[in-house]
């Protein structure tokens, strides 16, 4: 039975006989050595780049019980939770939607709605975009991570920079990707890039004659985009309350924190 199987199979499929003696004989059952013959291609695609799939298992840990036509071939196929189980990520549906190959489990491809599979383990970045409602978390993750793992798209993918020569690096110092509405920055943001929106304030500043226009934006504007500051926050209370008591506020003679007056 399996004689005949195996050469009507060869000749029609594989158009060669004299392997195939070999490895069908009753009494010497299939060895992973044997498959290359008539499963070059598997064969090959797991021994290019088969990870641990070819390191920690071979060909019938996975393939057991049998071969067609003795055994249908839907016998032969495992299941991935015969070995994998127990943690999140393996209570997922359709392990092959995105681990097309398991003889290169590794060559990962994703679909386009991973954001519950993404979750198994990266919980955090799932949930900062979830917990800071942004037009970024109207999308899968795969829009910006494309289908390839690891993958870090450049801002400049789908937006212009707010002025010419910007560059990614200078775009997460302001914004955080996975909540990009909340803009926060450190002191290192040159005054050239508040600029880019507040031209004129920028100018007003620079063309002055006191320390101000020496000073950064964000030396004022502390951490978050749109904090005002007092100046008494530097300057204390500089002049007598008795003068104080006359004017509403420092500006009344200092002009502007931006045109200073001195
Ligand atoms: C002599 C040639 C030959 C050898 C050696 C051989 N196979 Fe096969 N194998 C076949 C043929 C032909 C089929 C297709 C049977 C069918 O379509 O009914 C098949 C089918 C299969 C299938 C099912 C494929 C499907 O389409 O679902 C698996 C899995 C499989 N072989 C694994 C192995 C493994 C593992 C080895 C080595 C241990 C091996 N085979 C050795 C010829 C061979
Ligand atoms: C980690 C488990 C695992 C290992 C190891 C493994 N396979 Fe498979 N194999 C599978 C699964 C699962 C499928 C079904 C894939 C599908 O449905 O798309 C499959 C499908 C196949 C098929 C039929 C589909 C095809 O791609 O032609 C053949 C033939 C096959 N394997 C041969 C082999 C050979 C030969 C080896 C050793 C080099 C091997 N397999 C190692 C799990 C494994
Ligand atoms: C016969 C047991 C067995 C089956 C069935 C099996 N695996 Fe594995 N798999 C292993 C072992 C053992 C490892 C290495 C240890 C580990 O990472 O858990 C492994 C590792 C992996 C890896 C990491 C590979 C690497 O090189 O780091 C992936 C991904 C994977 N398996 C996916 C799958 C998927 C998807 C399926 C079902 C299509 C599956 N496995 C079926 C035994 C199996
Ligand atoms: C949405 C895509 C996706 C789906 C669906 C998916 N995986 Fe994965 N899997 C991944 C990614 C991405 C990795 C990380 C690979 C890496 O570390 O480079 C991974 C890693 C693994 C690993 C190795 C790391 C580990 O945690 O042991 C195994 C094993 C694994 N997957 C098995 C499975 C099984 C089993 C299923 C189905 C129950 C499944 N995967 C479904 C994308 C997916
Ligand atoms: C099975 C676990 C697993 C799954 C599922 C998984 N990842 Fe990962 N991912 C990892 C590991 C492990 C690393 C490398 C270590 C790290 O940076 O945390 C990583 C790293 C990354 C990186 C950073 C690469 C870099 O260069 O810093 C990105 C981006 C990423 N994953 C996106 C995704 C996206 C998007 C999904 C869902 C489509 C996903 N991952 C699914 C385990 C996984
Ligand atoms: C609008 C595009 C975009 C979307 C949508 C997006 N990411 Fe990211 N992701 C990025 C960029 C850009 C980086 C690099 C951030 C950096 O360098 O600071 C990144 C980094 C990562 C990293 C690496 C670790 C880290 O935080 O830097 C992981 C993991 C990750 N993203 C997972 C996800 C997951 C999961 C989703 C879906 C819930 C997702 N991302 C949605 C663009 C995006
Ligand atoms: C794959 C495309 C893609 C990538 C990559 C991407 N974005 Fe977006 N982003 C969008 C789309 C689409 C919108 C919504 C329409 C719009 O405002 O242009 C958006 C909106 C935004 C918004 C406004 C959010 C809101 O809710 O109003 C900011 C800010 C933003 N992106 C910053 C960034 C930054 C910074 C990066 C890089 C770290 C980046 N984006 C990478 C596609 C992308
Ligand atoms: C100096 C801080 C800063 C830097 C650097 C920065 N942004 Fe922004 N960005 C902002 C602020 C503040 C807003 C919100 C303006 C508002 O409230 O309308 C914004 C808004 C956006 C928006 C929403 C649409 C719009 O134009 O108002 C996108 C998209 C965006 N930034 C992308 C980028 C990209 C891409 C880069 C890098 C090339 C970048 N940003 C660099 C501060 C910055
Ligand atoms: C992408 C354009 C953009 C960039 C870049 C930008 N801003 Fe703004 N900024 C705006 C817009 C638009 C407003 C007015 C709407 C609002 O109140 O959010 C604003 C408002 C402000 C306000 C006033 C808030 C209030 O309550 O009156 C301050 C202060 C400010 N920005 C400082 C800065 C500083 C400092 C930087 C550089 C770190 C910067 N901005 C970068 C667009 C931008
Ligand atoms: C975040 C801190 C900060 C804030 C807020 C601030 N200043 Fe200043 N100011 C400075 C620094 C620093 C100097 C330079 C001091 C020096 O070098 O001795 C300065 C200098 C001055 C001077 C002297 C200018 C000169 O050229 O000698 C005046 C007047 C002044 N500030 C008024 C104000 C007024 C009015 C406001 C509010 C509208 C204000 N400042 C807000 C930090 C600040
Ligand atoms: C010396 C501290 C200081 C510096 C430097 C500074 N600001 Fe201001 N800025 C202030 C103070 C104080 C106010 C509030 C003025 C008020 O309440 O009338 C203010 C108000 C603003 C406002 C809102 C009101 C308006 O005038 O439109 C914007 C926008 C702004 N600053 C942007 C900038 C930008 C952009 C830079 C850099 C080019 C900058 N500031 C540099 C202290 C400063
Ligand atoms: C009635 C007008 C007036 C008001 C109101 C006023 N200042 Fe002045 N301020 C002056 C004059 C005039 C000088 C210059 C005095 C000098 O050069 O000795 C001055 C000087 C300063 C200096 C520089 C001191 C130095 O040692 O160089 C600072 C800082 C300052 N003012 C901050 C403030 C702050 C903060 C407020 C609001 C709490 C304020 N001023 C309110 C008129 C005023």
């Amino acid at each position: 039975m399996r004689k005949s199987f195996c050469t009507t199979a060869i000749l029609l499929a594989f158009g060669f006989v004299s392997s195939c003696g070999v490895a069908w004989s009753a009494d010497a059952p299939l060895e992973n050595s044997d498959c290359v013959k008539c499963h070059a291609k598997v064969v090959h695609e797991n021994q290019a780049d088969g990870g641990k799939h070819k390191t920690e298992v071979g060909c019938l840990d996975c393939h057991v019980g049998g071969h067609p036509p003795s055994t249908p071939k839907e016998d032969i196929i495992p299941q991935c939770s015969m070995c994998h189980s127990g943690e999140a990520h393996f209570e997922l549906n359709n392990c092959l939607g995105c681990h097309q190959n398991p003889h290169q489990p590794l060559h990962i491809v994703f679909g386009d709605d991973n954001v519950a599979a993404c979750n198994t383990c990266h919980p955090a970045q799932v949930n900062e975009i979830k917990d800071n409602p942004s037009a970024h978390g109207e999308f899968d993750c795969s829009l910006c991570h494309h289908d390839k793992h690891g993958y870090i798209p450049d801002c400049m993918e789908c937006h212009e920079p707010h002025r010419p020569g910007q560059t990614y690096s200078d775009c997460i110092t302001c914004h955080r990707v996975h909540q990009p509405t909340n803009v926060t920055y450190g002191q290192d943001i040159p005054n050239k890039d508040c600029g880019a929106c507040h031209g004129d304030l920028m100018d007003t500043l620079a063309a002055g004659t006191t320390k101000h226009a020496t000073l950064q934006c964000v030396y004022c504007h502390k951490d978050t985009h749109g904090y005002l500051p007092a100046c008494q926050d530097c300057h204390g209370d500089p002049h007598p309350q008795l003068m104080m008591k006359k004017f509403m506020k420092c500006t009344d003679c200092h002009k502007d924190p931006h045109d200073l007056v001195k």
